[in-house]
């Protein structure tokens, strides 16, 4: 009897302590991002955006990518801070659209388009366990926080298209990139005006080079990409490329971070505009390929030597300064 009532104090007491820890987490902003840790947002719930993408819209970043729980595909979170992430919504489910009821969505990006006023997703769609379905898949919506309507996958230009990303030129051009032919080659697309097709096929960048996981972004007069390694969900060493004009030439591929480019996997690069500089976050995914949701993210400030060099080293955590568009 003594015995059943000590079971049951212990077992309220850690009810209890958990509570509060949970309450805690949920009450208390974080001041800094720390790298490969618990990422939770601000109930206190591990993040579900992985392979994602960030973009600002009015006051807030946002951050949207994969999750995969029961019947998601794609989540919103928003931020005032890039530390603080407040769960919005799920922006694409398997219920969006019968072909989504057996796909396997990865690598979601959005971008908005000034003149038709939407927001547009552009994504890897996948319904075949050995990737081979490999098409790029569509979908748009006039609010980021809310559903988006699934509009149609494809092979664009008839190539394969697997790891994927989005990038939004300063004249309001758009472009994709995709790993094709068996991700041999990272592929550059021109996107049509109103971002929901491809247009043109303007480059077949490294051909053979089996590159995956592309991320892209502007400073000054160079366009630079981080790209991985194609080892599945093992991570391998990133390499940088940099450009005048995204039509090319591209520089050859040079080494950034270490061999494991820290245990991730690129999947996104943050420029912070600040009044007094503007800064890049390299973020990567360390995916957990043996427990996919054990995944966790990094987020690493680039540090660019010159006009063409740049450089990715290790921080236990990092705290951006949306203010001054400093790292510390
Ligand atoms: C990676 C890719 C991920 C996912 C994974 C599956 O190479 O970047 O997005 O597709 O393979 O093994």
């Amino acid at each position: 009897m003594r015995k059943q009532l000590k079971l049951r104090l212990l077992f309220f007491s850690i009810l209890i302590s958990l509570g509060i820890y949970f309450c805690a987490i949920a009450q208390n902003p974080q001041k800094t991002i720390v790298n490969g840790g618990n990422y939770t947002d601000t109930s206190g719930k591990i993040i579900n955006a992985h392979g994602g993408g960030f973009l600002k819209a009015g006051k807030y970043y946002y951050w949207i990518g994969e999750n995969r729980h029961d019947q998601v595909l794609v989540s919103c979170y928003r931020s005032t801070d890039l530390i603080n992430w407040e769960f919005r919504g799920d922006l694409l489910t398997r219920q969006s659209n019968p072909e989504l009821v057996n796909a396997n969505i990865e690598r979601p990006k959005v971008i908005y388009n000034e003149k038709t006023k939407k927001f547009v997703m552009w994504m890897h769609y996948e319904i075949s366990s050995d990737y081979s379905y490999a098409r790029a898949a569509v979908a748009v919506s006039d609010d980021i926080e809310k559903p988006f309507k699934y509009l149609k996958s494809f092979r664009p230009f008839g190539n394969m298209s697997r790891d994927c990303t989005l990038f939004k030129d300063t004249d309001g051009t758009a472009y994709f990139l995709s790993a094709a032919r068996e991700n041999y080659d990272m592929m550059v697309y021109k996107l049509t005006d109103d971002y929901l097709d491809t247009k043109e096929h303007l480059l077949t960048l490294w051909p053979g080079g089996h590159r995956e996981a592309p991320a892209l972004v502007k400073r000054g007069d160079y366009y630079f990409m981080i790209t991985s390694g194609c080892t599945g969900w093992a991570p391998n060493q990133a390499k940088y490329a940099y450009a005048k004009s995204i039509r090319g030439p591209w520089s050859d591929l040079t080494d950034i971070g270490n061999s494991t480019t820290f245990d991730s996997q690129s999947t996104y690069i943050l420029p912070i505009e600040g009044n007094e500089t503007t800064s890049y976050l390299y973020v990567g995914d360390r995916w957990d390929g043996n427990h996919y949701f054990n995944s966790r993210y990094i987020f690493l400030p680039l540090t660019f030597k010159g006009e063409t060099s740049v450089e990715l080293s290790w921080k236990d955590s990092v705290a951006p300064d949306l203010k001054s568009g400093r790292i510390n």
